[in-house]
């Protein structure tokens, strides 16, 4: 089987292209990913080595590369995380949301449509249902739950979810959708909170917390996302969408809490700040259709899987140091210098 994997230099794309190697070495990935602020070509380095792994630099709006690669590879599944994904950023330029996450998503399935491709499977959010109150415990989202967006960023989300479930209906393409919480592990960019945190407390820089950091967020060990996508879009139905999430719901400030303790630094370093515009109060999961149909469950308890994370980045302070020096951006250059 051959597999475009779209976005797969970002923090869990990576992981997937990893996941995939590990657990299906008779299958062909490529990586196609524009290498944006948030691409890290380092990241795929251990995946370079491999033979059924290649890497191709495009964007996913662009439509006739696009087209081109399609031609070329003849991928049987074409798995899309690449977006734009950070709130922060879709509250200060949305109109890069617009184009990648919903134009770029476009592209592709008209690509698919016309290479024949059998599965075209969409990488979503939990965002895209907005948010829960934060006293009614009992309310999570289910896949019936109705769209109601809060920032840019969910928004664009949802449209492309929109999007590929009128291309089921209308022209038959073969899409499934996973929507999924908060993840955290290996390779996130150091703007998305746990990264933040662990980096800047590791240098005892003060950490930014919005309001109170009373917001919950359903936390799930980036492996455990990578393992739900594989099977959906190898086992899943057809035109439908499956929630993944971790049943670990955390405030902000004990994730930050348990962080600081993980690497032994003072509380004092916490740093209450003005909250986000429209910052959604709560976010919780019912996966109960994707572990009922396919079987799947989260594996990783939170406190193993953030120790682990934590470890990570300790011992990957070359790589988060290239990202906070900027220097990651080179990687490219260095990479293909003469090979292309
Ligand atoms: P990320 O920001 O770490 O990576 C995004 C990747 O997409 C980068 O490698 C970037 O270079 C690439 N990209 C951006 N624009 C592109 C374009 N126009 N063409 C080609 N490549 C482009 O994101 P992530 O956290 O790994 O998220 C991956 C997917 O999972 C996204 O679709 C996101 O909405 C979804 N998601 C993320 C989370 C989370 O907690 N991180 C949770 C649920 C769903
Ligand atoms: P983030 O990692 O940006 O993910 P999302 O907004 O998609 O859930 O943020 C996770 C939570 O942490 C969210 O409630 C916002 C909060 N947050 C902070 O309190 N401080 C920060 O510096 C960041 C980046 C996020």
């Amino acid at each position: 089987m051959t597999i475009i994997v779209t976005g797969g230099a970002g923090f869990i794309g990576s992981n997937f292209i990893y996941y995939e190697l590990k657990n299906h070495p008779q299958d062909r990935i490529i990586c196609y990913d524009a290498l944006t602020y948030a691409g890290n070509l380092s990241s795929l380095k251990g995946a370079l080595e491999y033979k059924n792994f290649s890497f191709v630099r495009g964007d996913i709006a662009d439509e006739k590369a696009v087209d081109e690669l399609f031609e070329r590879e003849k991928p049987d599944i074409v798995v899309n995380f690449a977006a734009e994904t950070h709130v922060d950023r879709s509250i200060l330029n949305p109109a890069s949301f617009t184009k990648t996450n919903i134009i770029g998503t476009q592209t592709l399935m008209d690509a698919s449509r016309e290479f024949g491709v059998k599965r075209f499977h969409q990488v979503s959010t939990d965002e895209v249902y907005g948010e829960l109150p934060l006293d009614k415990p009992e309310l999570m989202f289910t896949e019936e739950t109705p769209i109601h967006t809060s920032s840019p960023y969910s928004a664009s989300k949802a449209s492309a979810d929109l999007l590929a479930l009128s291309y089921y209906r209308t022209f038959g393409l073969p899409v499934s959708i996973t929507r999924c919480s908060n993840n955290y592990g290996s390779y996130q960019f150091p703007e998305k909170l746990i990264p933040l945190v662990i980096s800047r407390a590791a240098e005892d820089k003060p950490i930014p917390v919005y309001g109170r950091g009373e917001n919950v967020r359903d936390w799930l060990y980036v492996m455990d996302h990578c393992a739900a996508i594989d099977l959906v879009m190898r086992l899943g139905r057809e035109g439908e969408v499956y929630n993944v999430g971790g049943h670990n719901e955390k405030t902000n400030i004990e994730v930050v809490r348990t962080i600081l303790k993980k690497l032994g630094k003072p509380e004092s370093l916490i740093s209450f700040v003005k909250d986000r515009p429209g910052h959604d109060k709560r976010y919780a999961i019912d996966a109960f259709k994707i572990e009922k149909e396919l079987g799947w469950k989260p594996q990783t308890r939170f406190d193993d899987g953030i120790g682990l994370t934590v470890d990570w980045y300790l011992e990957n302070g070359k790589w988060l140091g290239d990202i906070l020096a900027g220097d990651y951006r080179n990687y490219y250059d260095k990479m293909y210098a003469g090979r292309m």
